[in-house]
């Protein structure tokens, strides 16, 4: 059953219009300040970073799409080889068809392409919910030989689709749990509506190590959700979330302001390295994209290569166009932002 939704998720994300309707990232309210005389070289920009010893040569990252098909193997094989060439991190999709049945483990692992990366592994925090621990943690890391393991929220996803898990109840304490008794660093992301303040929040008190807002403006999962129903009321209440979810730009600026120091991913929609480089000015110290690169990755690892290194060269010419010799320094470039998003009632 498992192999089955995944595969239907590869093939709607690649035929149809997945995207987000009504809502966008948000990116485009923000602009850097031209500066028209930079004093560098462009070549001597630097886009590296180290994180949880892993060397990046970029603030990058594959963001979880798949495994467990027979389709995602070359998939992961692909994303992972451009991964380990860019030098940029990747992570692997849900693991838990391989965790239930130990069927296809091997199309999640990519570490003999790609041996260097910083690679996450995978699977849903309500999970935690349905059994799943530490052993379920520790066997998933294990099978891929990852560097830390990633658990996914995706309330809307689960409570749009027949039989979702949909008892999110308990789940702060088992991450809590999971957390003090996992040697890797455990990161936690949505899957495109985004994580605000107040959950971020309840997340460093559990003590992860990182968040990934994942916010809207690219991939909506109740519209992936919605191409999977045949029942018109279901299809109908899927649909109606397509506006969905904090915007990403909205997500990152908000949580990295109230959580200054502790590590922000950016994902959801994000297009290109200018948007990558807002992301990073307002304080993600990795940018994820995940459907962009899933056509690419169908077809050669070369291909996820070019569509990759575009961000890569976009981020280094905003680099370059806000004066700023490395990621420390775009953190400090100016950024204006055109509209603010003031809260209408209830707090943060
Ligand atoms: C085909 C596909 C499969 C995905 N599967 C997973 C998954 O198994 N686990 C997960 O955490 N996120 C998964 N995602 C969500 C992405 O990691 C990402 O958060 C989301 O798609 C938003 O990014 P985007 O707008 O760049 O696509 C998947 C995305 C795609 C496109």
């Amino acid at each position: 059953m498992h192999t089955e939704r995944k595969q239907a998720h590869l093939d709607i994300v690649l035929q149809e219009n997945v995207q987000a309707k009504g809502v966008t990232t948000g990116f485009e309210r923000y602009f850097f300040d031209h500066v028209a005389l930079p004093e560098l070289h462009l070549d001597q920009i630097d886009l590296g970073l180290t994180l949880w010893g892993r060397t990046l040569k970029a603030p990058f990252l594959i963001s979880s799409m798949t495994g467990g098909t027979e389709s995602a193997r070359a998939i992961n094989l692909h994303l992972a080889e451009a991964a380990q060439a860019l030098g940029v991190a990747m992570g692997v999709g849900s693991q838990r068809a391989a965790l239930a049945a130990g069927q296809l483990s091997d199309t999640y692992q990519v570490r003999r392409v790609a041996p260097d990366i910083l690679l996450f592994a995978n699977f849903g925090a309500v999970q935690l919910n349905e059994g799943y621990g530490l052993r379920e943690a520790e066997r998933a890391v294990g099978m891929i030989e990852a560097d830390a393991l990633i658990l996914h929220l995706n309330p809307l996803q689960e409570a749009v689709q027949p039989g979702g898990d949909c008892d999110w109840r308990g789940l702060y304490g088992r991450i809590e749990q999971l957390v003090r008794q996992l040697p890797v660093p455990v990161i936690v992301k949505e899957v495109g509506n985004g994580i605000g303040v107040g959950v971020a929040r309840r997340l460093v008190e559990c003590g992860v190590s990182a968040v990934d807002v994942a916010g809207a403006g690219g991939t909506s999962w109740s519209e992936v959700e919605a191409h999977r129903q045949s029942d018109p009321l279901r299809k109908r209440v899927a649909h109606a979330f397509a506006g969905w979810g904090l915007p990403t730009a909205l997500a990152v600026e908000t949580v990295c302001q109230a959580l200054p120091g502790f590590p922000v991913f950016a994902s959801g929609g994000i297009q290109d390295g200018v948007e990558a480089g807002k992301a990073l000015a307002l304080g993600a110290v990795l940018v994820g994209s995940a459907a962009p690169l899933l056509g690419p990755a169908t077809v050669t690892a070369a291909a996820v290569y070019e569509k990759f290194r575009a961000y890569q060269e976009e981020l280094r010419v905003v680099c370059f166009c806000t004066g700023s010799q490395d990621l420390a320094s775009l953190r400090r470039a100016t950024l204006r932002r055109v509209a603010n998003w003031e809260v209408l009632r209830g707090s943060e």
